[in-house]
């Protein structure tokens, strides 16, 4: 219940515009009901050879007053064929209208509430630290901002809007039915349940059916997904027969059960018809004596069986609302907890700028181990001076890329502390910690947006000579000027559309648009050719003028520009120093330089 009170206060800045909205379908109810009362007249009286003028009465309140048809009409319509089809053209039409205006409000209110609570949702998700994204798949936080809020909008537009309006329907059908007869109506209550409950049935069968058929659709889906990316290997080892036999197989499971479903939905019209006719014949039999001892006429029984068949609708809508409901409840569910997690990487309340920096790096004695992880860095202590350029070398897993993602504080230190220029960055507003940092990540990252774009991603400010500037220093001009639209090209979703070598001289020309005194570099390990790498390479060596660095090396040439080396060996430091302080070491940075750098040797 705390979910659905939760969700109430999405809509509170609605209440205006729902309460609007109720007012409204209740008018919408009432008409419904008006519409059935008129019936009556139109087969006692108009219908009726010996209609006469006398005042039509259609409601006796139990209090004695009366509403009789003329009184809801100007004096000049007196005939009773005019006052029924005034009236009933009216009713309609301001049924219509209110209906129309409920809806929209309604459904205003769905879509305002789900464009919050979608725009807060993905607020939350992108201020969490990485550790959320590496222990959340993209698929899964994707299907909580789309389908799972899109159950919920179903539930807060459409069932909020089809509850209302066939709650308010169903009490002014049920208001008819009792008004006319009142005995007749008690009769059909009784009967009712025998007509519902199987409808309900086969709602639920419909419903179950169709789940596991979307069920069996992932499934197929999956063979398709899995051979067409796998398709080399299929072929290689000769699989298509058997793939072909897997997916024959998911396609037969799901022709059971779509005609499962088929058969549920193909049954509940012929059975709600049958069970509706039953009910008549024996409503008609009571009719029948009452209409002959002038307890009940023709058109008021008529009038009754309109208003009892019109209920069918409402009462079936009204029994699928509370599965969409609890549909939404789930989904919410989903969506709540994803708001309540807590950044682990969170700023410190009233924490300070970091200032420029001037001066120097620090990791005092550091220890990072991830979630669930063993411990993976260890008593890590090192000094980065200003303008210095240190390279970590370490074999794969060694524990680089965490090092270097400990200073922008991706994650934060389990032990020790980092500390520039005397702050514990733990301390410093994150932005102002992160605007001093270039990132050049091993997987070169692009967004589906123009180069120009791409260059100044994460500046307001856009400097058009500096972002041509940027692309000049990084080597990347040429090309650019060479695509067919310029800086304007959009690259495609992941820059798919460059060249490896393309791809990361504009990651380049990016970091040197920011501008910041810190750089970190994570070498992209992806072999380019001859050409390309020696582009590459001159672009980063443009980059690292000047500013502090820290780099990942996985080239000699990076190594030799550093003025120390850092060897990481199973996350501590075993060996600082020059690559000639190091190469005839005879330690780990040795036998590393003699396994992987000896091949790059120029
Ligand atoms: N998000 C994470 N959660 C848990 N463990 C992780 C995570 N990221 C990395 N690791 C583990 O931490 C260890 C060090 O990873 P890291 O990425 O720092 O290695 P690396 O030295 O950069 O290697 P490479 O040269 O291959 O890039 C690895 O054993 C890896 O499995
Ligand atoms: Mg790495």
């Amino acid at each position: 219940m705390t979910q659905v009170k939760r969700l109430l206060s999405f809509s509170r800045p609605y209440t205006l515009r729902f309460g609007v909205a109720i007012l409204l379908m209740a008018a919408v109810g009432a008409c419904e009901g008006l519409t059935a009362l008129l019936i009556k007249p139109v087969f006692d009286r108009l219908l009726d050879p010996r209609a006469d003028s006398t005042p039509i009465l259609l409601f006796q309140f139990p209090w004695g007053g009366h509403l009789y048809l003329q009184d809801l009409l100007p004096a000049r319509v007196h005939h009773v064929w005019a006052m029924v089809a005034v009236t009933l053209i009216g009713v309609t039409l301001v049924k219509g209208l209110a209906e129309f205006f409920a809806t929209y409000f309604v459904n205003f209110i769905g879509h305002s509430v789900v464009r919050d609570l979608r725009n807060l949702l993905y607020t939350r998700i992108i201020r969490q630290s990485i550790s959320f994204f590496t222990q959340n798949s993209t698929g899964r936080l994707m299907s909580a901002i789309t389908s799972d809020i899109e159950k919920i909008q179903n539930a807060v537009s459409q069932v909020a809007a089809d509850f209302l309006k066939q709650s308010f329907t169903l009490v002014g059908l049920l208001a008819v039915v009792f008004y006319v007869d009142w005995q007749l109506a008690l009769v059909s209550m009784l009967l009712i349940p025998f007509v519902v409950f199987p409808a309900a049935r086969l709602g639920q069968r419909i419903r179950i059916s169709s789940r596991s058929s979307q069920d069996k659709m992932a499934e197929m889906n999956n063979v398709l997904q899995e051979t067409f990316t796998g398709i080399r290997i299929v072929k290689g080892f000769v699989m298509e027969v058997f793939e072909v036999e897997k997916f024959r197989a998911a396609t037969r499971r799901l022709l059971k059960i779509n005609m499962r479903w088929v058969s549920a939905h193909a049954l509940t019209s012929p059975l709600m018809e049958f069970l509706g006719a039953v009910t008549i014949a024996v409503l008609l039999l009571y009719a029948r004596n009452a209409i002959i001892h002038h307890a009940q006429t023709t058109g008021g029984f008529i009038a009754f069986l309109y208003a009892l068949i019109k209920m069918y609708e409402p009462i079936k809508r009204l029994t699928g609302v509370n599965n969409s409901f609890q549909q939404a409840v789930g989904a919410s569910e989903q969506v709540f907890q994803y708001l309540d997690i807590h950044s682990e990487v969170h700023e410190k309340p009233q924490s300070a700028e970091l200032p420029p920096f001037h001066n120097e790096i620090a990791f005092e004695d550091v220890g990072f181990e991830y979630e669930d992880g063993p411990p993976l860095l260890q008593n890590v202590n090192l000094r980065i001076g200003r303008g210095e350029v240190v390279a970590i070398v370490g074999s794969s897993g060694a524990g680089k890329t965490t090092l270097a993602n400990l200073i922008p504080r991706f994650f934060d230190v389990t032990r020790g502390r980092i500390v520039i220029d005397g702050h514990d960055i733990r301390d410093v507003k994150l932005s102002s910690l992160r605007n001093q940092i270039a990132l050049v990540t091993q997987e070169t990252i692009l967004f589906n947006d123009s180069v120009f774009n791409n260059i100044c991603y994460g500046r307001n400010v856009q400097n058009e000579k500096e972002v041509l500037g940027a692309a000049q220093t990084a080597l990347a001009d040429e090309f650019i000027a060479e695509m067919a639209h310029g800086y304007q090209t959009v690259i495609g979703e992941r820059g798919q559309r460059l060249s490896g070598g393309q791809r990361q001289r504009i990651a380049i020309a990016r970091a040197l648009y920011k501008n910041a005194p810190v750089l970190i570099l994570d070498e992209a390990t992806s072999e380019l050719d001859a050409e390309s790498e020696l582009l590459v390479q001159k672009a980063l060596n443009n980059l690292m003028a000047g500013r502090t660095v820290v780099v990942i090396a996985h080239r000699l040439s990076t190594v030799r520009r550093a003025n120390r080396i850092v060897v990481l060996d199973r996350g501590t430091i075993s060996e600082i120093g020059t690559h000639e302080d190091l190469v005839n070491r005879g330690g780990i940075y040795q036998r590393l330089h003699d396994l992987q750098f000896v091949d790059a040797e120029p």
